[in-house]
């Protein structure tokens, strides 16, 4: 159902405000599916619903790069039937929308352990991401079988790798270096992480990338988290004083200077 959108909280966002990157687990779709008398595969069909309405959203204002936890390492250990439900959910979402991520100049990109996800799952991503690559309106990026402390040991592994074999010297590995490492190497760091359904937690989610993201929880549930959620996230992110480890008045000076 497309609820009704509150105008307010959208005419108070500050355009040249908006993050770069937005984050989001997406949280709580068994639980919204519990409540209303489903099983939990009928809550995650709901959350694609949400996942469409944001990523349009997030495309029509302008937002660059946007990225969904969709499966985590961990989520491997749920029953065998929730996994395939999933993974089949994945397939047919991927095959469905492909079309309309390219129309909508949508390009779609996935991190994660992306050889660990099932070889039906890989082909139509593979496809998907072929298809949309010339795109170059919002980055929409999939996090699937995904999890930071997979993803930073495979760095420290490469790192090495590469510096026994000579290719890097111990004195080049930098802050810079150690996140052309990572997954996420061609994107910039989130400025703001959302999780939704009331759990404050980061979950294994972009642990190295979040360092300075703004954090946003709240007690809506994926499935029922749309437009109007997005807005009201975006306009509590414009409130906040982003300050890196500097005084209030540093940034204040700065933006003063800037104006
Ligand atoms: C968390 O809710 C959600 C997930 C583990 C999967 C998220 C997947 C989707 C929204 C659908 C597929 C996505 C795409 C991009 C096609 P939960 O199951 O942990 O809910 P709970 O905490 O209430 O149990």
């Amino acid at each position: 159902m497309v609820q009704p959108l509150n105008m307010d909280v959208l005419q108070s966002l500050d355009r040249n405000k908006l993050p770069r990157h937005i984050a989001i687990i997406m949280d709580g779709n068994g639980r919204w599916a519990k409540e209303r008398g489903h099983d939990r595969v009928f809550g995650h069909h709901e959350g694609v619903v949400s996942v469409r309405e944001i990523v349009k959203c997030c495309g029509e204002i302008g937002i660059q790069y946007l990225t969904l936890y969709a499966f985590s390492t961990e989520n491997w250990n749920r029953p065998k039937e929730e996994v395939n439900a999933l993974m089949e959910l994945l397939v047919n979402t991927i095959r469905k929308e492909a079309e309309e991520l390219k129309k909508n100049n949508v390009r779609l990109h996935v991190i994660g352990d992306f050889d660990s996800l099932p070889v039906i799952c890989q082909k139509e991503l593979n496809e998907a991401m072929e298809m949309t690559a010339s795109n170059t309106g919002l980055n929409l990026v999939l996090a699937l079988s995904y999890s930071s402390k997979w993803e930073i040991t495979k760095a420290v592994h490469d790192i090495a790798a590469d510096t026994i074999n000579g290719k890097i010297k111990l004195a080049d590995i930098t802050d810079g270096l150690f996140k052309s490492y990572l997954s996420t190497k061609n994107f910039p760091d989130p400025e703001l992480m959302i999780r939704t359904s009331g759990e404050h937690r980061i979950s294994n989610y972009l642990l190295y990338q979040l360092a300075y993201a703004e954090l946003y929880f709240t007690d809506v549930h994926w499935p029922a988290f749309r437009r109007q959620q997005l807005y009201e996230a975006l306009f509590d992110y414009q409130q906040r004083e982003r300050r890196f480890g500097k005084t209030s008045e540093q940034i204040q000076t700065n933006t003063a200077q800037h104006a």
